[in-house]
Protein backbone atom coordinates (compact mmCIF):
# COMPACT_ATOMS: atom_id res chain seq x y z
CA UNK A 1 0.00 0.00 0.00
CA UNK A 2 1.33 3.03 -1.27
CA UNK A 3 2.08 5.73 2.22
CA UNK A 4 0.93 8.16 0.44
CA UNK A 5 -2.83 6.97 -0.69
CA UNK A 6 -5.96 8.08 1.52
CA UNK A 7 -6.68 4.26 2.44
CA UNK A 8 -3.00 4.01 4.06
CA UNK A 9 -3.26 2.88 7.43
CA UNK A 10 -1.10 5.48 9.36
CA UNK A 11 -1.97 4.22 13.00
CA UNK A 12 -2.19 0.43 12.95
CA UNK A 13 -3.03 -0.36 16.77
CA UNK A 14 -5.81 2.22 15.96
CA UNK A 15 -6.90 1.29 12.91
CA UNK A 16 -7.13 4.94 11.45
CA UNK A 17 -6.08 6.03 7.64
CA UNK A 18 -4.10 8.68 6.05
CA UNK A 19 -7.58 9.43 4.96
CA UNK A 20 -9.32 10.46 7.91
CA UNK A 21 -6.28 12.44 9.64
CA UNK A 22 -6.26 14.51 6.75
CA UNK A 23 -10.46 14.73 6.77
CA UNK A 24 -10.16 15.52 10.70
CA UNK A 25 -7.40 18.50 10.24
CA UNK A 26 -9.42 19.86 7.67
CA UNK A 27 -12.84 19.88 9.32
CA UNK A 28 -11.83 20.76 12.95
CA UNK A 29 -8.73 23.00 12.37
CA UNK A 30 -6.83 21.50 14.99
CA UNK A 31 -3.16 21.13 13.83
CA UNK A 32 -1.63 20.10 17.42
CA UNK A 33 -0.23 17.11 17.34
CA UNK A 34 -0.94 15.94 21.15
CA UNK A 35 -4.47 17.12 20.28
CA UNK A 36 -4.78 15.35 16.47
CA UNK A 37 -4.32 12.40 18.60
CA UNK A 38 -5.89 12.82 21.35
CA UNK A 39 -9.00 13.47 19.72
CA UNK A 40 -8.78 10.66 16.88
CA UNK A 41 -7.92 8.47 19.66
CA UNK A 42 -4.77 7.18 18.12
CA UNK A 43 -0.99 7.28 18.49
CA UNK A 44 -1.06 6.19 22.23
CA UNK A 45 -0.41 2.74 21.81
CA UNK A 46 3.26 1.69 20.32
CA UNK A 47 3.90 4.97 19.04
CA UNK A 48 4.97 3.83 15.12
CA UNK A 49 2.77 6.29 13.57
CA UNK A 50 3.51 9.13 15.89
CA UNK A 51 6.22 10.68 12.89
CA UNK A 52 3.51 9.91 9.93
CA UNK A 53 0.87 11.60 11.96
CA UNK A 54 3.37 14.53 12.46
CA UNK A 55 3.95 14.30 8.24
CA UNK A 56 0.38 14.84 7.80
CA UNK A 57 -0.67 17.85 9.69
CA UNK A 58 2.77 19.49 8.64
CA UNK A 59 1.79 18.82 5.01
CA UNK A 60 -1.72 19.98 5.67
CA UNK A 61 -0.95 23.51 6.67
S1 LIG B 1 0.63 2.58 15.13
FE1 LIG B 1 -0.26 4.27 16.15
S2 LIG B 1 -0.01 3.77 18.23
FE2 LIG B 1 0.76 2.04 17.24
Amino acid sequence: MDKNSREYEVCVCRHVTRGAIEDFIKESGVTDFKEVCAQMNMGNVCGACRETVMEIIDSSR
